[in-house]
C-alpha cells in the first residue's frame, strides 16, 4: 500500500454480489478507517463548504452514514431519503429502477420546504436511478438542489451524464 493513500484505496471490490455479475462497490473499508473516512468527508463537502447549503439529504443506506458527517460538518440538517414503508410520518414516493432490480423511494413531506438549498449525498453513482428518484422528491416539495455528491462514479453506467443532463452539478471523488 502507498505511503499517500487515495480515497480508492480504501475501498475494495467484491465479485458476484449481490447477483451475479454485479462487481461491488464496498465503501465499509473506507467507512472503517479514520483516515479515509475523515478524507471521504473532507473531499465531499469541499465545494459546497462557501455555499449556502440549508439540508443534506442522504440516499439509504450509505448515504445516511456519509450525508450525517457532512451535514454536521456544514453544520446543516440531515434528511433521509428512505426505501418505501421505513418512513413513520406522511410521505410522497418515487419508482425507479437499479442496475438490478426495481425499486421505491421515500420522503417525508415535510422535510424540505419549498426555496430550501439541499446537498445530496450518496456513496455510489451508478445508473443514477436512485439519484434521480431522489433528485425528483426533492424537487416536489420545492427544494433546489445545489449539488450532488457520491465517493464513487461507475462512468460507463451513465449515471453522471444522467443527472448532468437533469442540469445537476455532480461531484464524485473517484471511479
Ligand atoms: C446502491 C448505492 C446507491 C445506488 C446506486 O444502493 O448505494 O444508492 O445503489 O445505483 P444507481 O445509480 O444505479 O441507482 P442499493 O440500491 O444497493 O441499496 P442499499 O444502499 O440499501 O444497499
Ligand atoms: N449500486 C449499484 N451498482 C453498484 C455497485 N456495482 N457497487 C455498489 N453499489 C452499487
Amino acid at each position: 500500500m502507498p505511503a499517500t493513500r487515495t480515497i480508492q484505496d480504501y475501498i475494495r471490490t467484491i465479485p458476484d454480489f449481490p447477483h451475479e455479475g454485479i462487481m461491488f462497490r464496498d465503501v465499509t473499508t473506507l467507512f472503517a478507517d479514520p483516515r479515509g473516512f475523515r478524507m471521504a468527508i473532507d473531499q465531499l463537502l469541499h465545494p459546497y463548504a462557501g455555499l449556502r447549503i440549508d439540508k443534506v439529504v442522504g440516499l439509504e443506506a450509505r448515504g445516511f452514514i456519509l450525508g450525517g458527517a457532512v451535514a454536521h460538518q456544514l453544520g446543516t440538517g440531515f434528511v433521509p431519503v428512505r426505501k418505501a414503508g421505513k418512513l413513520p410520518g406522511r410521505t410522497i414516493s418515487q419508482d425507479y429502477q437499479l442496475e438490478y432490480g426495481n425499486a421505491t423511494v421515500e420522503l417525508h413531506d415535510d422535510a424540505i420546504e419549498a426555496g430550501e438549498t439541499i446537498l445530496l449525498v450518496d456513496d455510489l453513482l451508478a445508473t443514477g436511478g436512485t439519484a434521480e428518484a431522489g433528485i425528483r422528491l426533492i424537487e416536489r416539495l420545492g427544494g433546489k438542489i445545489a449539488g450532488c455528491a457520491f465517493v464513487v462514479d461507475l462512468p460507463d453506467l451513465g449515471g453522471r451524464a444522467r443527472l448532468e443532463a437533469m442540469g445537476m452539478d455532480v461531484h464524485v471523488l473517484c471511479a
